[in-house]
């Protein structure tokens, strides 16, 4: 390791010191200021009930009238709920420009952030006091984020999340992207939301393959750090599915763990400098494989997959025993979640994609292993016989 100069360059870099004569002196500028980051996660119950007034707010303070909002929607979401958004907002007097968007993951790309751009320019937006409205999945989420950090070199914007991945994982952190050369989000910004409102009331229109999706992303934060949500999951799992977590009790107890371990790992690492990550579990091997698969395999099934392999590779290091294993499997099973699946069965393809993480995370596996429910430790030494064990294992199962 270089040693680092006061200008934070390594040492082997010279910087010309200033010459003496003034005419020639050089002169070193070092810019210096920090951002403050801050930014909300709400739980706000029927949102577009008249009298929930969250979305004409602007920074916790009532926005200046008239009121103008641009909302971009995923097209299906619009389709069902197009009369209360258009009902809330005109009894709010709101001048509403709504733009829906057809959106999938294939859909996950530049063009759609362009589509988004134009409108923003069409309506004439306010840098500073009309947040752009985002409602949907994750995908629309990311890439309305990434419109808004790209269009005047940023404007705020609010996540409304509509489905269980967004609502427990999309919506908690920063990142925004779109996908790009056949890579999952290889364009993207950190840029959070001023507040992103969730409304588990409407995941009742979302589809069960939908909702076992979002499950996945839950059951990697429960494996990795927290054994009462594993637990949780592993008790209620079923029902957690069949009533699509209507209802209070452990619905809400399922949802606010999965997120508070989420802002535990997210607040403190919010630029990832520390590459080093356990939500980063579930995501080791699926990023390539995912984008192989699509459209079949949807993301967190594509995590909970990696989950599955992860937690043969630390079963067979010692890390885990076999009844926690067993526990991993049964309750993926219950939570109708993917535990094999061919592309997870091909050492060379699963290699391949440990490489690309590598290089993501700047030249180690860093690869987080569960060792035993609840906690996790990180590796970089797993090797391709491993991986062919445990893919052959993963073939049975
Ligand atoms: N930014 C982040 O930190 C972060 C974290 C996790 C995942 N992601 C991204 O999220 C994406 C996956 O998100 P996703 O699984 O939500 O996919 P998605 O956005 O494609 O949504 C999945 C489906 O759910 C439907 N849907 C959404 N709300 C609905 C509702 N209320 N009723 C009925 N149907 C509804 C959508 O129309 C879509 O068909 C990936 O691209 C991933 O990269 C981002």
């Amino acid at each position: 390791m270089p040693s680092h100069t006061l200008l934070g360059l390594p040492s082997y870099i010279k910087i010309n010191q200033p010459q003496t004569s003034q005419e020639n002196k050089a002169r070193n500028w070092s810019v210096n200021t920090s951002l403050g980051v801050n930014y909300k996660i709400v739980e706000s119950k029927d949102l577009f009930a008249i009298e929930n007034r969250n979305l004409l707010f602007l920074d916790g303070k009532p926005s200046k009238l008239p009121i103008r909002r641009l909302v971009v929607i995923d097209e299906k979401v619009y389709s069902l709920y197009r009369e209360p958004i258009h009902e809330y907002f005109d009894a709010h007097a709101v001048e509403l420009r709504i733009l829906p968007l057809p959106i999938s993951e294939p859909e996950k790309n530049w063009g759609a952030v362009e589509r988004i751009l134009e409108e923003l320019d069409a309506f004439k937006i306010l840098r500073r006091d009309e947040p752009l409205i985002a409602i949907g999945g994750g995908v629309l989420l990311d890439i309305a984020g990434l419109a808004a950090n790209l269009y005047r070199r940023g404007i705020p914007y609010i996540r409304v999340p509509t489905n269980l991945l967004a609502l427990v994982d999309a919506s908690v952190g920063a990142k925004t992207g779109v996908n790009f050369q056949g890579y999952r989000n290889r364009i993207g910004t950190y840029y959070p939301p001023l507040v992103a409102f969730l409304d588990k009331t409407f995941l009742r229109t979302v589809d069960t393959r939908q909702i076992c999706n979002g499950l996945g992303e839950i059951l990697k934060i429960g494996l990795v750090k927290d054994r009462e949500l594993f637990e949780l999951l592993e008790k209620h799992g079923d029902l957690l599915v069949t009533k699509r977590f209507q209802g209070p009790g452990v619905p809400d107890l399922v949802i606010q763990r999965a997120i508070q371990g989420m802002v535990e790992e997210l607040e403190p690492n919010l630029w990832e400098k520390q590459l080093e990550r356990l939500v980063d579990f579930g995501h080791s091997f699926s990023p390539v494989i995912e984008m192989r698969a699509l459209p079949e395999l949807l993301h967190g099934e594509a995590v909970a997959l990696d989950l599955a392999f992860s937690s043969v590779l630390a079963f067979q290091r010692g890390l885990l025993n076999s009844l926690d294993l067993d526990r991993v499997f049964k309750t993926m099973k219950i939570l109708r979640l993917p535990t094999t699946h061919p592309l997870f069965c091909k050492p060379a393809l699963l290699y391949e994609a440990l490489e690309e993480t590598v290089k993501h995370r700047n030249g180690l596996q860093r690869l987080p292993l569960p060792t035993g429910i609840g906690s996790a430790r990180f590796f970089n030494d797993v090797t391709f016989e491993e991986i062919e064990m445990a893919a052959s294992t993963l073939k049975q199962r």
